[in-house]
């Protein structure tokens, strides 16, 4: 299939890269042309705009960092839908609200193209495996006609309802995972001073019945963070923030009060404030063990 990417960040990388493995034709477009430059040297095209990325394929994936990205990829002169996009099929990934996906959809409609929205679960490397989890918002047809290209690149699709519903579903599963960052922070600030190893000390945690799947392939990553190592980020504390400040607006709109969520999201503030916002977000609970809990003021 010919298939176009719209944002060669972590995210559309691993999974251009996922597609050209499946025998896709892709071609990749990214605001910095540079981050695309890795995918054409494996054998994707390179699209000089949004606009000549969907005349050249059938299917547009885009995974881009926020509403603001979402809406200066799709709009403007020559954005995605500035051309002849009748009858194109689109598939947005991007963690955004569920308002941001709705609104999209309208416009995408209005040029008689359609739009499944699909959020993920997963990061970098089950991406580059195909073994993301979906969260798939949109009609039946819609959903139908996505569903194979999905299917190469997740583990497991849940179509949850119309557009919308899948951004729900997203903002959803990653609360208690963000939140769970900073209750590991302040649990190992706990047991720091028995002055145990690092990766003896993780991989405890790792098994018990309060460590969530996550723990099993981060424990290293974690465990070289609180050993004063670091490791390329594949979500970084600012995304992490954004994905809180998003779920926050969320509740807020809906009515509902987050407010474990809305204080790990100060806590995240303050380490962004000490210089980690572009860490991986394994730094996070080796931040708050070493210097976030230990401040007079936190
Ligand atoms: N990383 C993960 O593990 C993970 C997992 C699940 C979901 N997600 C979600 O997936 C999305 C992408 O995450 P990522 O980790 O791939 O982020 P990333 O590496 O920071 O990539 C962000 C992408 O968005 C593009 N972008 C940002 N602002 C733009 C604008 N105004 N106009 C056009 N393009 C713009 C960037 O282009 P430039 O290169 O030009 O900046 C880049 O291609 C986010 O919504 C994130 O929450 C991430």
């Amino acid at each position: 299939m010919n298939v176009g990417i719209a944002g060669t960040g972590r995210m559309g990388a691993a999974i251009a890269t996922r597609l050209l493995g499946q025998g896709h034709a892709v071609t990749v477009w990214n605001r910095s042309p540079a981050k695309a430059a890795p995918l054409v040297a494996a054998g994707a095209k390179a699209a000089d705009s949004p606009a000549a990325l969907v005349a050249a394929a059938e299917a547009i994936i885009t995974i881009l960092t926020d509403a603001a990205a979402i809406d200066a990829a799709y709009s403007g002169p020559s954005g995605l839908l500035a051309g002849d996009v009748t009858g194109k099929l689109f598939i947005e990934m991007s963690t955004v609200r569920p308002e941001a996906e709705r609104a999209l959809a309208e416009k995408v409609r209005a040029k008689g193209a359609a739009l499944v929205e699909c959020p993920v679960g997963g990061t970098v490397g089950p991406a580059k495996e195909g073994k993301l989890f979906g969260f798939a918002g949109a009609s039946d047809a819609d959903f139908a006609r996505a569903k194979p290209l999905l299917g190469e690149m997740c583990r497991r699709v849940e179509h949850v309802g119309p557009v919308g519903a899948g951004a729900s579903m997203k903002l959803a599963i990653n609360l208690p995972l963000l939140v769970y960052y900073q209750a590991l922070g302040e649990a190992l600030s706990l047991a720091r001073p028995l002055g145990l190893e690092p990766a003896r000390v993780m991989d405890i945690f790792a098994d018990t019945s309060g460590a969530p799947a996550m723990l099993k392939n981060r424990a290293p990553s974690i465990a070289t963070q609180l050993a004063g190592g670091s490791v390329p980020p594949t979500v970084d504390v600012d995304n992490i923030r954004k994905d809180l400040r998003t779920m926050i607006d969320e509740g807020r709109s809906l009515g509902v009060a987050l407010p474990v969520a809305s204080r790990a999201l100060e806590c995240y503030d303050r380490a962004a404030g000490d210089g980690l916002g572009g860490a991986d977000c394994t730094k996070l609970p080796a931040y708050w063990a070493e210097r976030g809990g230990r401040a007079k003021d936190r």
